[in-house]
């Protein structure tokens, strides 16, 4: 008796614990990647798309690293065709995400996707990240080509184009100590 009540609150505490993580984990997700947006939103409005390639190509490491520095938990973007070098999914990340782009198939909802896990002693968590329209004017399959000339030069082996609306463009990903 006495051990399965310790059993139990064992597993109680670890998945409260758990649960807590990736509370922490979404609520920085959203803050992130709504400030990001916003950076996004503005620089589209004010010089459109040529304007906000800065926003990402600078705007969006920065934000990052700010992030990162403020918290022990760390977080990136990554995704199965990244346009950043840096961004490229290292293998329990591409498992991941070759994993969302079989629940998207099986009809579950983009925008509430997610995935935590905890590895040794490291607890990880992904988001999908969806395409909306906005998206499109420099993920999409009709890019500008003033666009697509400058994100030639600045990524050469850019693979992230031929998005749709409600594809999955990537996930934010980030680990904190268990
Ligand atoms: C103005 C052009 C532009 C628009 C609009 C844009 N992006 Fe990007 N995106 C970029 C650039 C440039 C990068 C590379 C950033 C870097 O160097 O870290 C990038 C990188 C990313 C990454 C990181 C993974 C990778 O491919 O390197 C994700 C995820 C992403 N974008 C999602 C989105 C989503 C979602 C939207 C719409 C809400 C969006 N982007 C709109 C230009 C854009």
């Amino acid at each position: 008796m006495k051990k399965t009540v310790l059993l139990l609150s064992t597993l109680l505490l670890t998945s409260l614990a758990h649960a807590d993580q990736a509370m922490v984990a979404k609520k920085t997700i959203k803050a992130f990647g709504g400030a990001l947006k916003q950076e996004l939103v503005k620089a589209m409005k004010e010089g459109g798309p040529m304007n906000a390639i800065s926003t990402c190509n600078i705007k969006a490491p920065e934000l990052t690293m700010q992030t990162n520095k403020d918290s022990s938990a760390k977080i990136s973007r990554t995704s199965l065709k990244n346009r950043n070098p840096g961004n490229a999914p290292n293998e329990w990340q591409r498992a991941v995400l070759l994993k969302f782009e079989q629940r998207k198939a099986a009809g579950e909802d983009v925008m509430k996707m997610a995935y935590s896990e905890v590895v040794g002693d490291e607890f990880r968590f992904m988001k999908a990240i969806p395409t909306d329209d906005v998206c499109l004017k420099c993920h999409g399959s009709n890019i500008d080509p003033k666009v697509t000339a400058l994100l030639d030069k600045l990524y050469p082996g850019d693979k992230a184009r031929g998005y749709k609306k409600g594809d999955i463009r990537g996930a934010f990903y980030i680990t904190m100590p268990k």
